[in-house]
């Protein structure tokens, strides 16, 4: 809270720099980082997936601009921003600047804006793996909504926030991320069923004190328009027609591995060539581990939580094959950590950080059996990778600002 407090202060205060805002008129959108413990790389399937958000958030300090024009302002990226809501430049560079350009078009599929806004944004982690993409895209669509006086429900910026990333960036992720990041709260454990778009809290015995969050970034960052994420989902697209064929059912133009009942998939698994056996395999494996993993936090049972995560991780390994060796790297070491219930990969996994739950009493174990394994691993990573303990947070919100 401290740190926010601080990060909030210099975010007004560039605001005030750079574009002359009054404080008066200064308002700030709280958007936290996700993570997945399980339920990885099924949401582009309509699968089931879990979340949870981190303390760690991004801010967005802005003004309404009244001429129509955004201009935004990062603390972590150059060069500045500027467009004006009525003439959107097509997706391009810089990178940072696609996800505020795409959150004007996205809600302009339905309203009519009449403001832009004057904004700094910053996050203080770094990035890759937790969403941070999501993150800003729901900051700038709260931002946009709020002084254009537009009323939204966070399931309609579920769905915004969708447009920004398939339509406007063009990456087919599924809806874990902005669903994740708009629905929780900080003492449950957040369960979305990406098909009926269905969320429950999942209440626990467990204290937000009982564990951490450990977060190990590799040190690899790069966007996931480049990576092979596209491919994975078509070829868990191309194993569901396959599979729905088979079985003599009907096959729809965008087949996903929901569509197929696990018996089907019983049935004909030794059919499929690989690697698209591996691809639903992962899939039906992972709505297993969802479904269990729901009960031991419903019981409090972090140790069982812990190895499904850890099992997850594995079936992200050999039957998702997402994992780059440094990833793999940070999975096996917190893995083996004492003090670690259980770790994987966060995000789509080619780079990014590995997440875990972790005993408090271990964090200075933990960062040191880090600090000695992973760059004897990858010596080159030597300065580049950093390990953080979080806690659990609620859900993307506008706050008041703080004194
Ligand atoms: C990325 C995507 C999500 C999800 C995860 C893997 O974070 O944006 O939609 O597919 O990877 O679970």
């Amino acid at each position: 809270m401290e740190e926010n407090k601080k990060q909030s202060y210099e975010l007004v205060a560039t605001l005030q720099h750079v574009f002359g805002a009054d404080r008066a008129n200064v308002h700030l959108v709280h958007a936290p980082l996700r993570i997945c413990p399980l339920g990885a790389h099924i949401d582009h399937q309509l699968g089931l997936v879990t979340g949870m958000t981190l303390d760690t958030p991004i801010l967005l300090a802005y003004v309404p601009n009244q001429e129509g024009q955004v201009r935004v302002h990062s603390l972590n990226f150059a060069p500045p921003v500027a467009f004006n809501i009525d003439d959107v430049p097509p997706k391009g560079g810089p990178l940072w600047a696609n996800y505020v350009r795409g959150a004007v078009v996205s809600l302009q599929q339905r309203f009519t804006l009449h403001y832009g806004i004057d904004g700094v944004i910053f996050g203080e982690m770094p990035i890759g793996g937790l969403s941070s993409s999501a993150a800003v895209g729901v900051a700038y669509l709260l931002a946009l909504e709020d002084v254009n006086e537009l009323v939204v429900t966070p399931t309609e910026n579920i769905e915004f926030d969708r447009y920004i990333e398939n339509e406007y960036i063009g990456l087919n992720n599924g809806i874990l991320d902005q669903s994740v990041i708009l629905l929780s709260d900080r003492r449950h454990l957040t369960y979305l069923d990406c098909e009926s778009v269905n969320v429950s809290r999942i209440p626990s015995p467990l204290d937000e004190d009982d564990f951490d969050i450990v977060v190990a970034f590799s040190g690899l960052t790069r966007s996931l328009v480049n990576t092979d994420y596209n491919q994975r989902v078509s070829q868990c697209q191309t194993a569901a027609g396959m599979l729905l064929e088979w079985a003599g059912q009907p096959v729809p133009p965008s087949p996903v591995l929901r569509m197929v009942a696990p018996e089907i998939f019983g049935d004909y698994e030794d059919r499929l060539p690989e690697p698209l056996g591996k691809r639903a395999r992962h899939f039906f494996t992972e709505m297993a581990r969802v479904r269990l993993g729901v009960t031991s936090w419903e019981t409090g049972e972090l140790a069982a939580f812990g190895q499904l995560m850890a099992e997850s991780g594995h079936s992200s390994i050999v039957n998702y094959e997402c994992g780059s060796p440094h990833l793999i790297s940070l999975y096996e070491i917190l893995n083996d950590c004492p003090g670690v219930y259980g770790a994987r990969f966060s995000g789509a996994g080619f780079r990014g950080c590995c997440i875990g739950l972790s005993d408090p009493a271990h964090r200075e174990v933990i960062v040191e059996t880090i600090e000695r394994d992973y760059p004897a691993r990858h010596p080159e990573m030597q300065d580049q990778f950093s390990v953080y303990f979080c806690k659990p947070d609620g859900s993307a919100q506008r706050v008041p600002l703080l004194e």
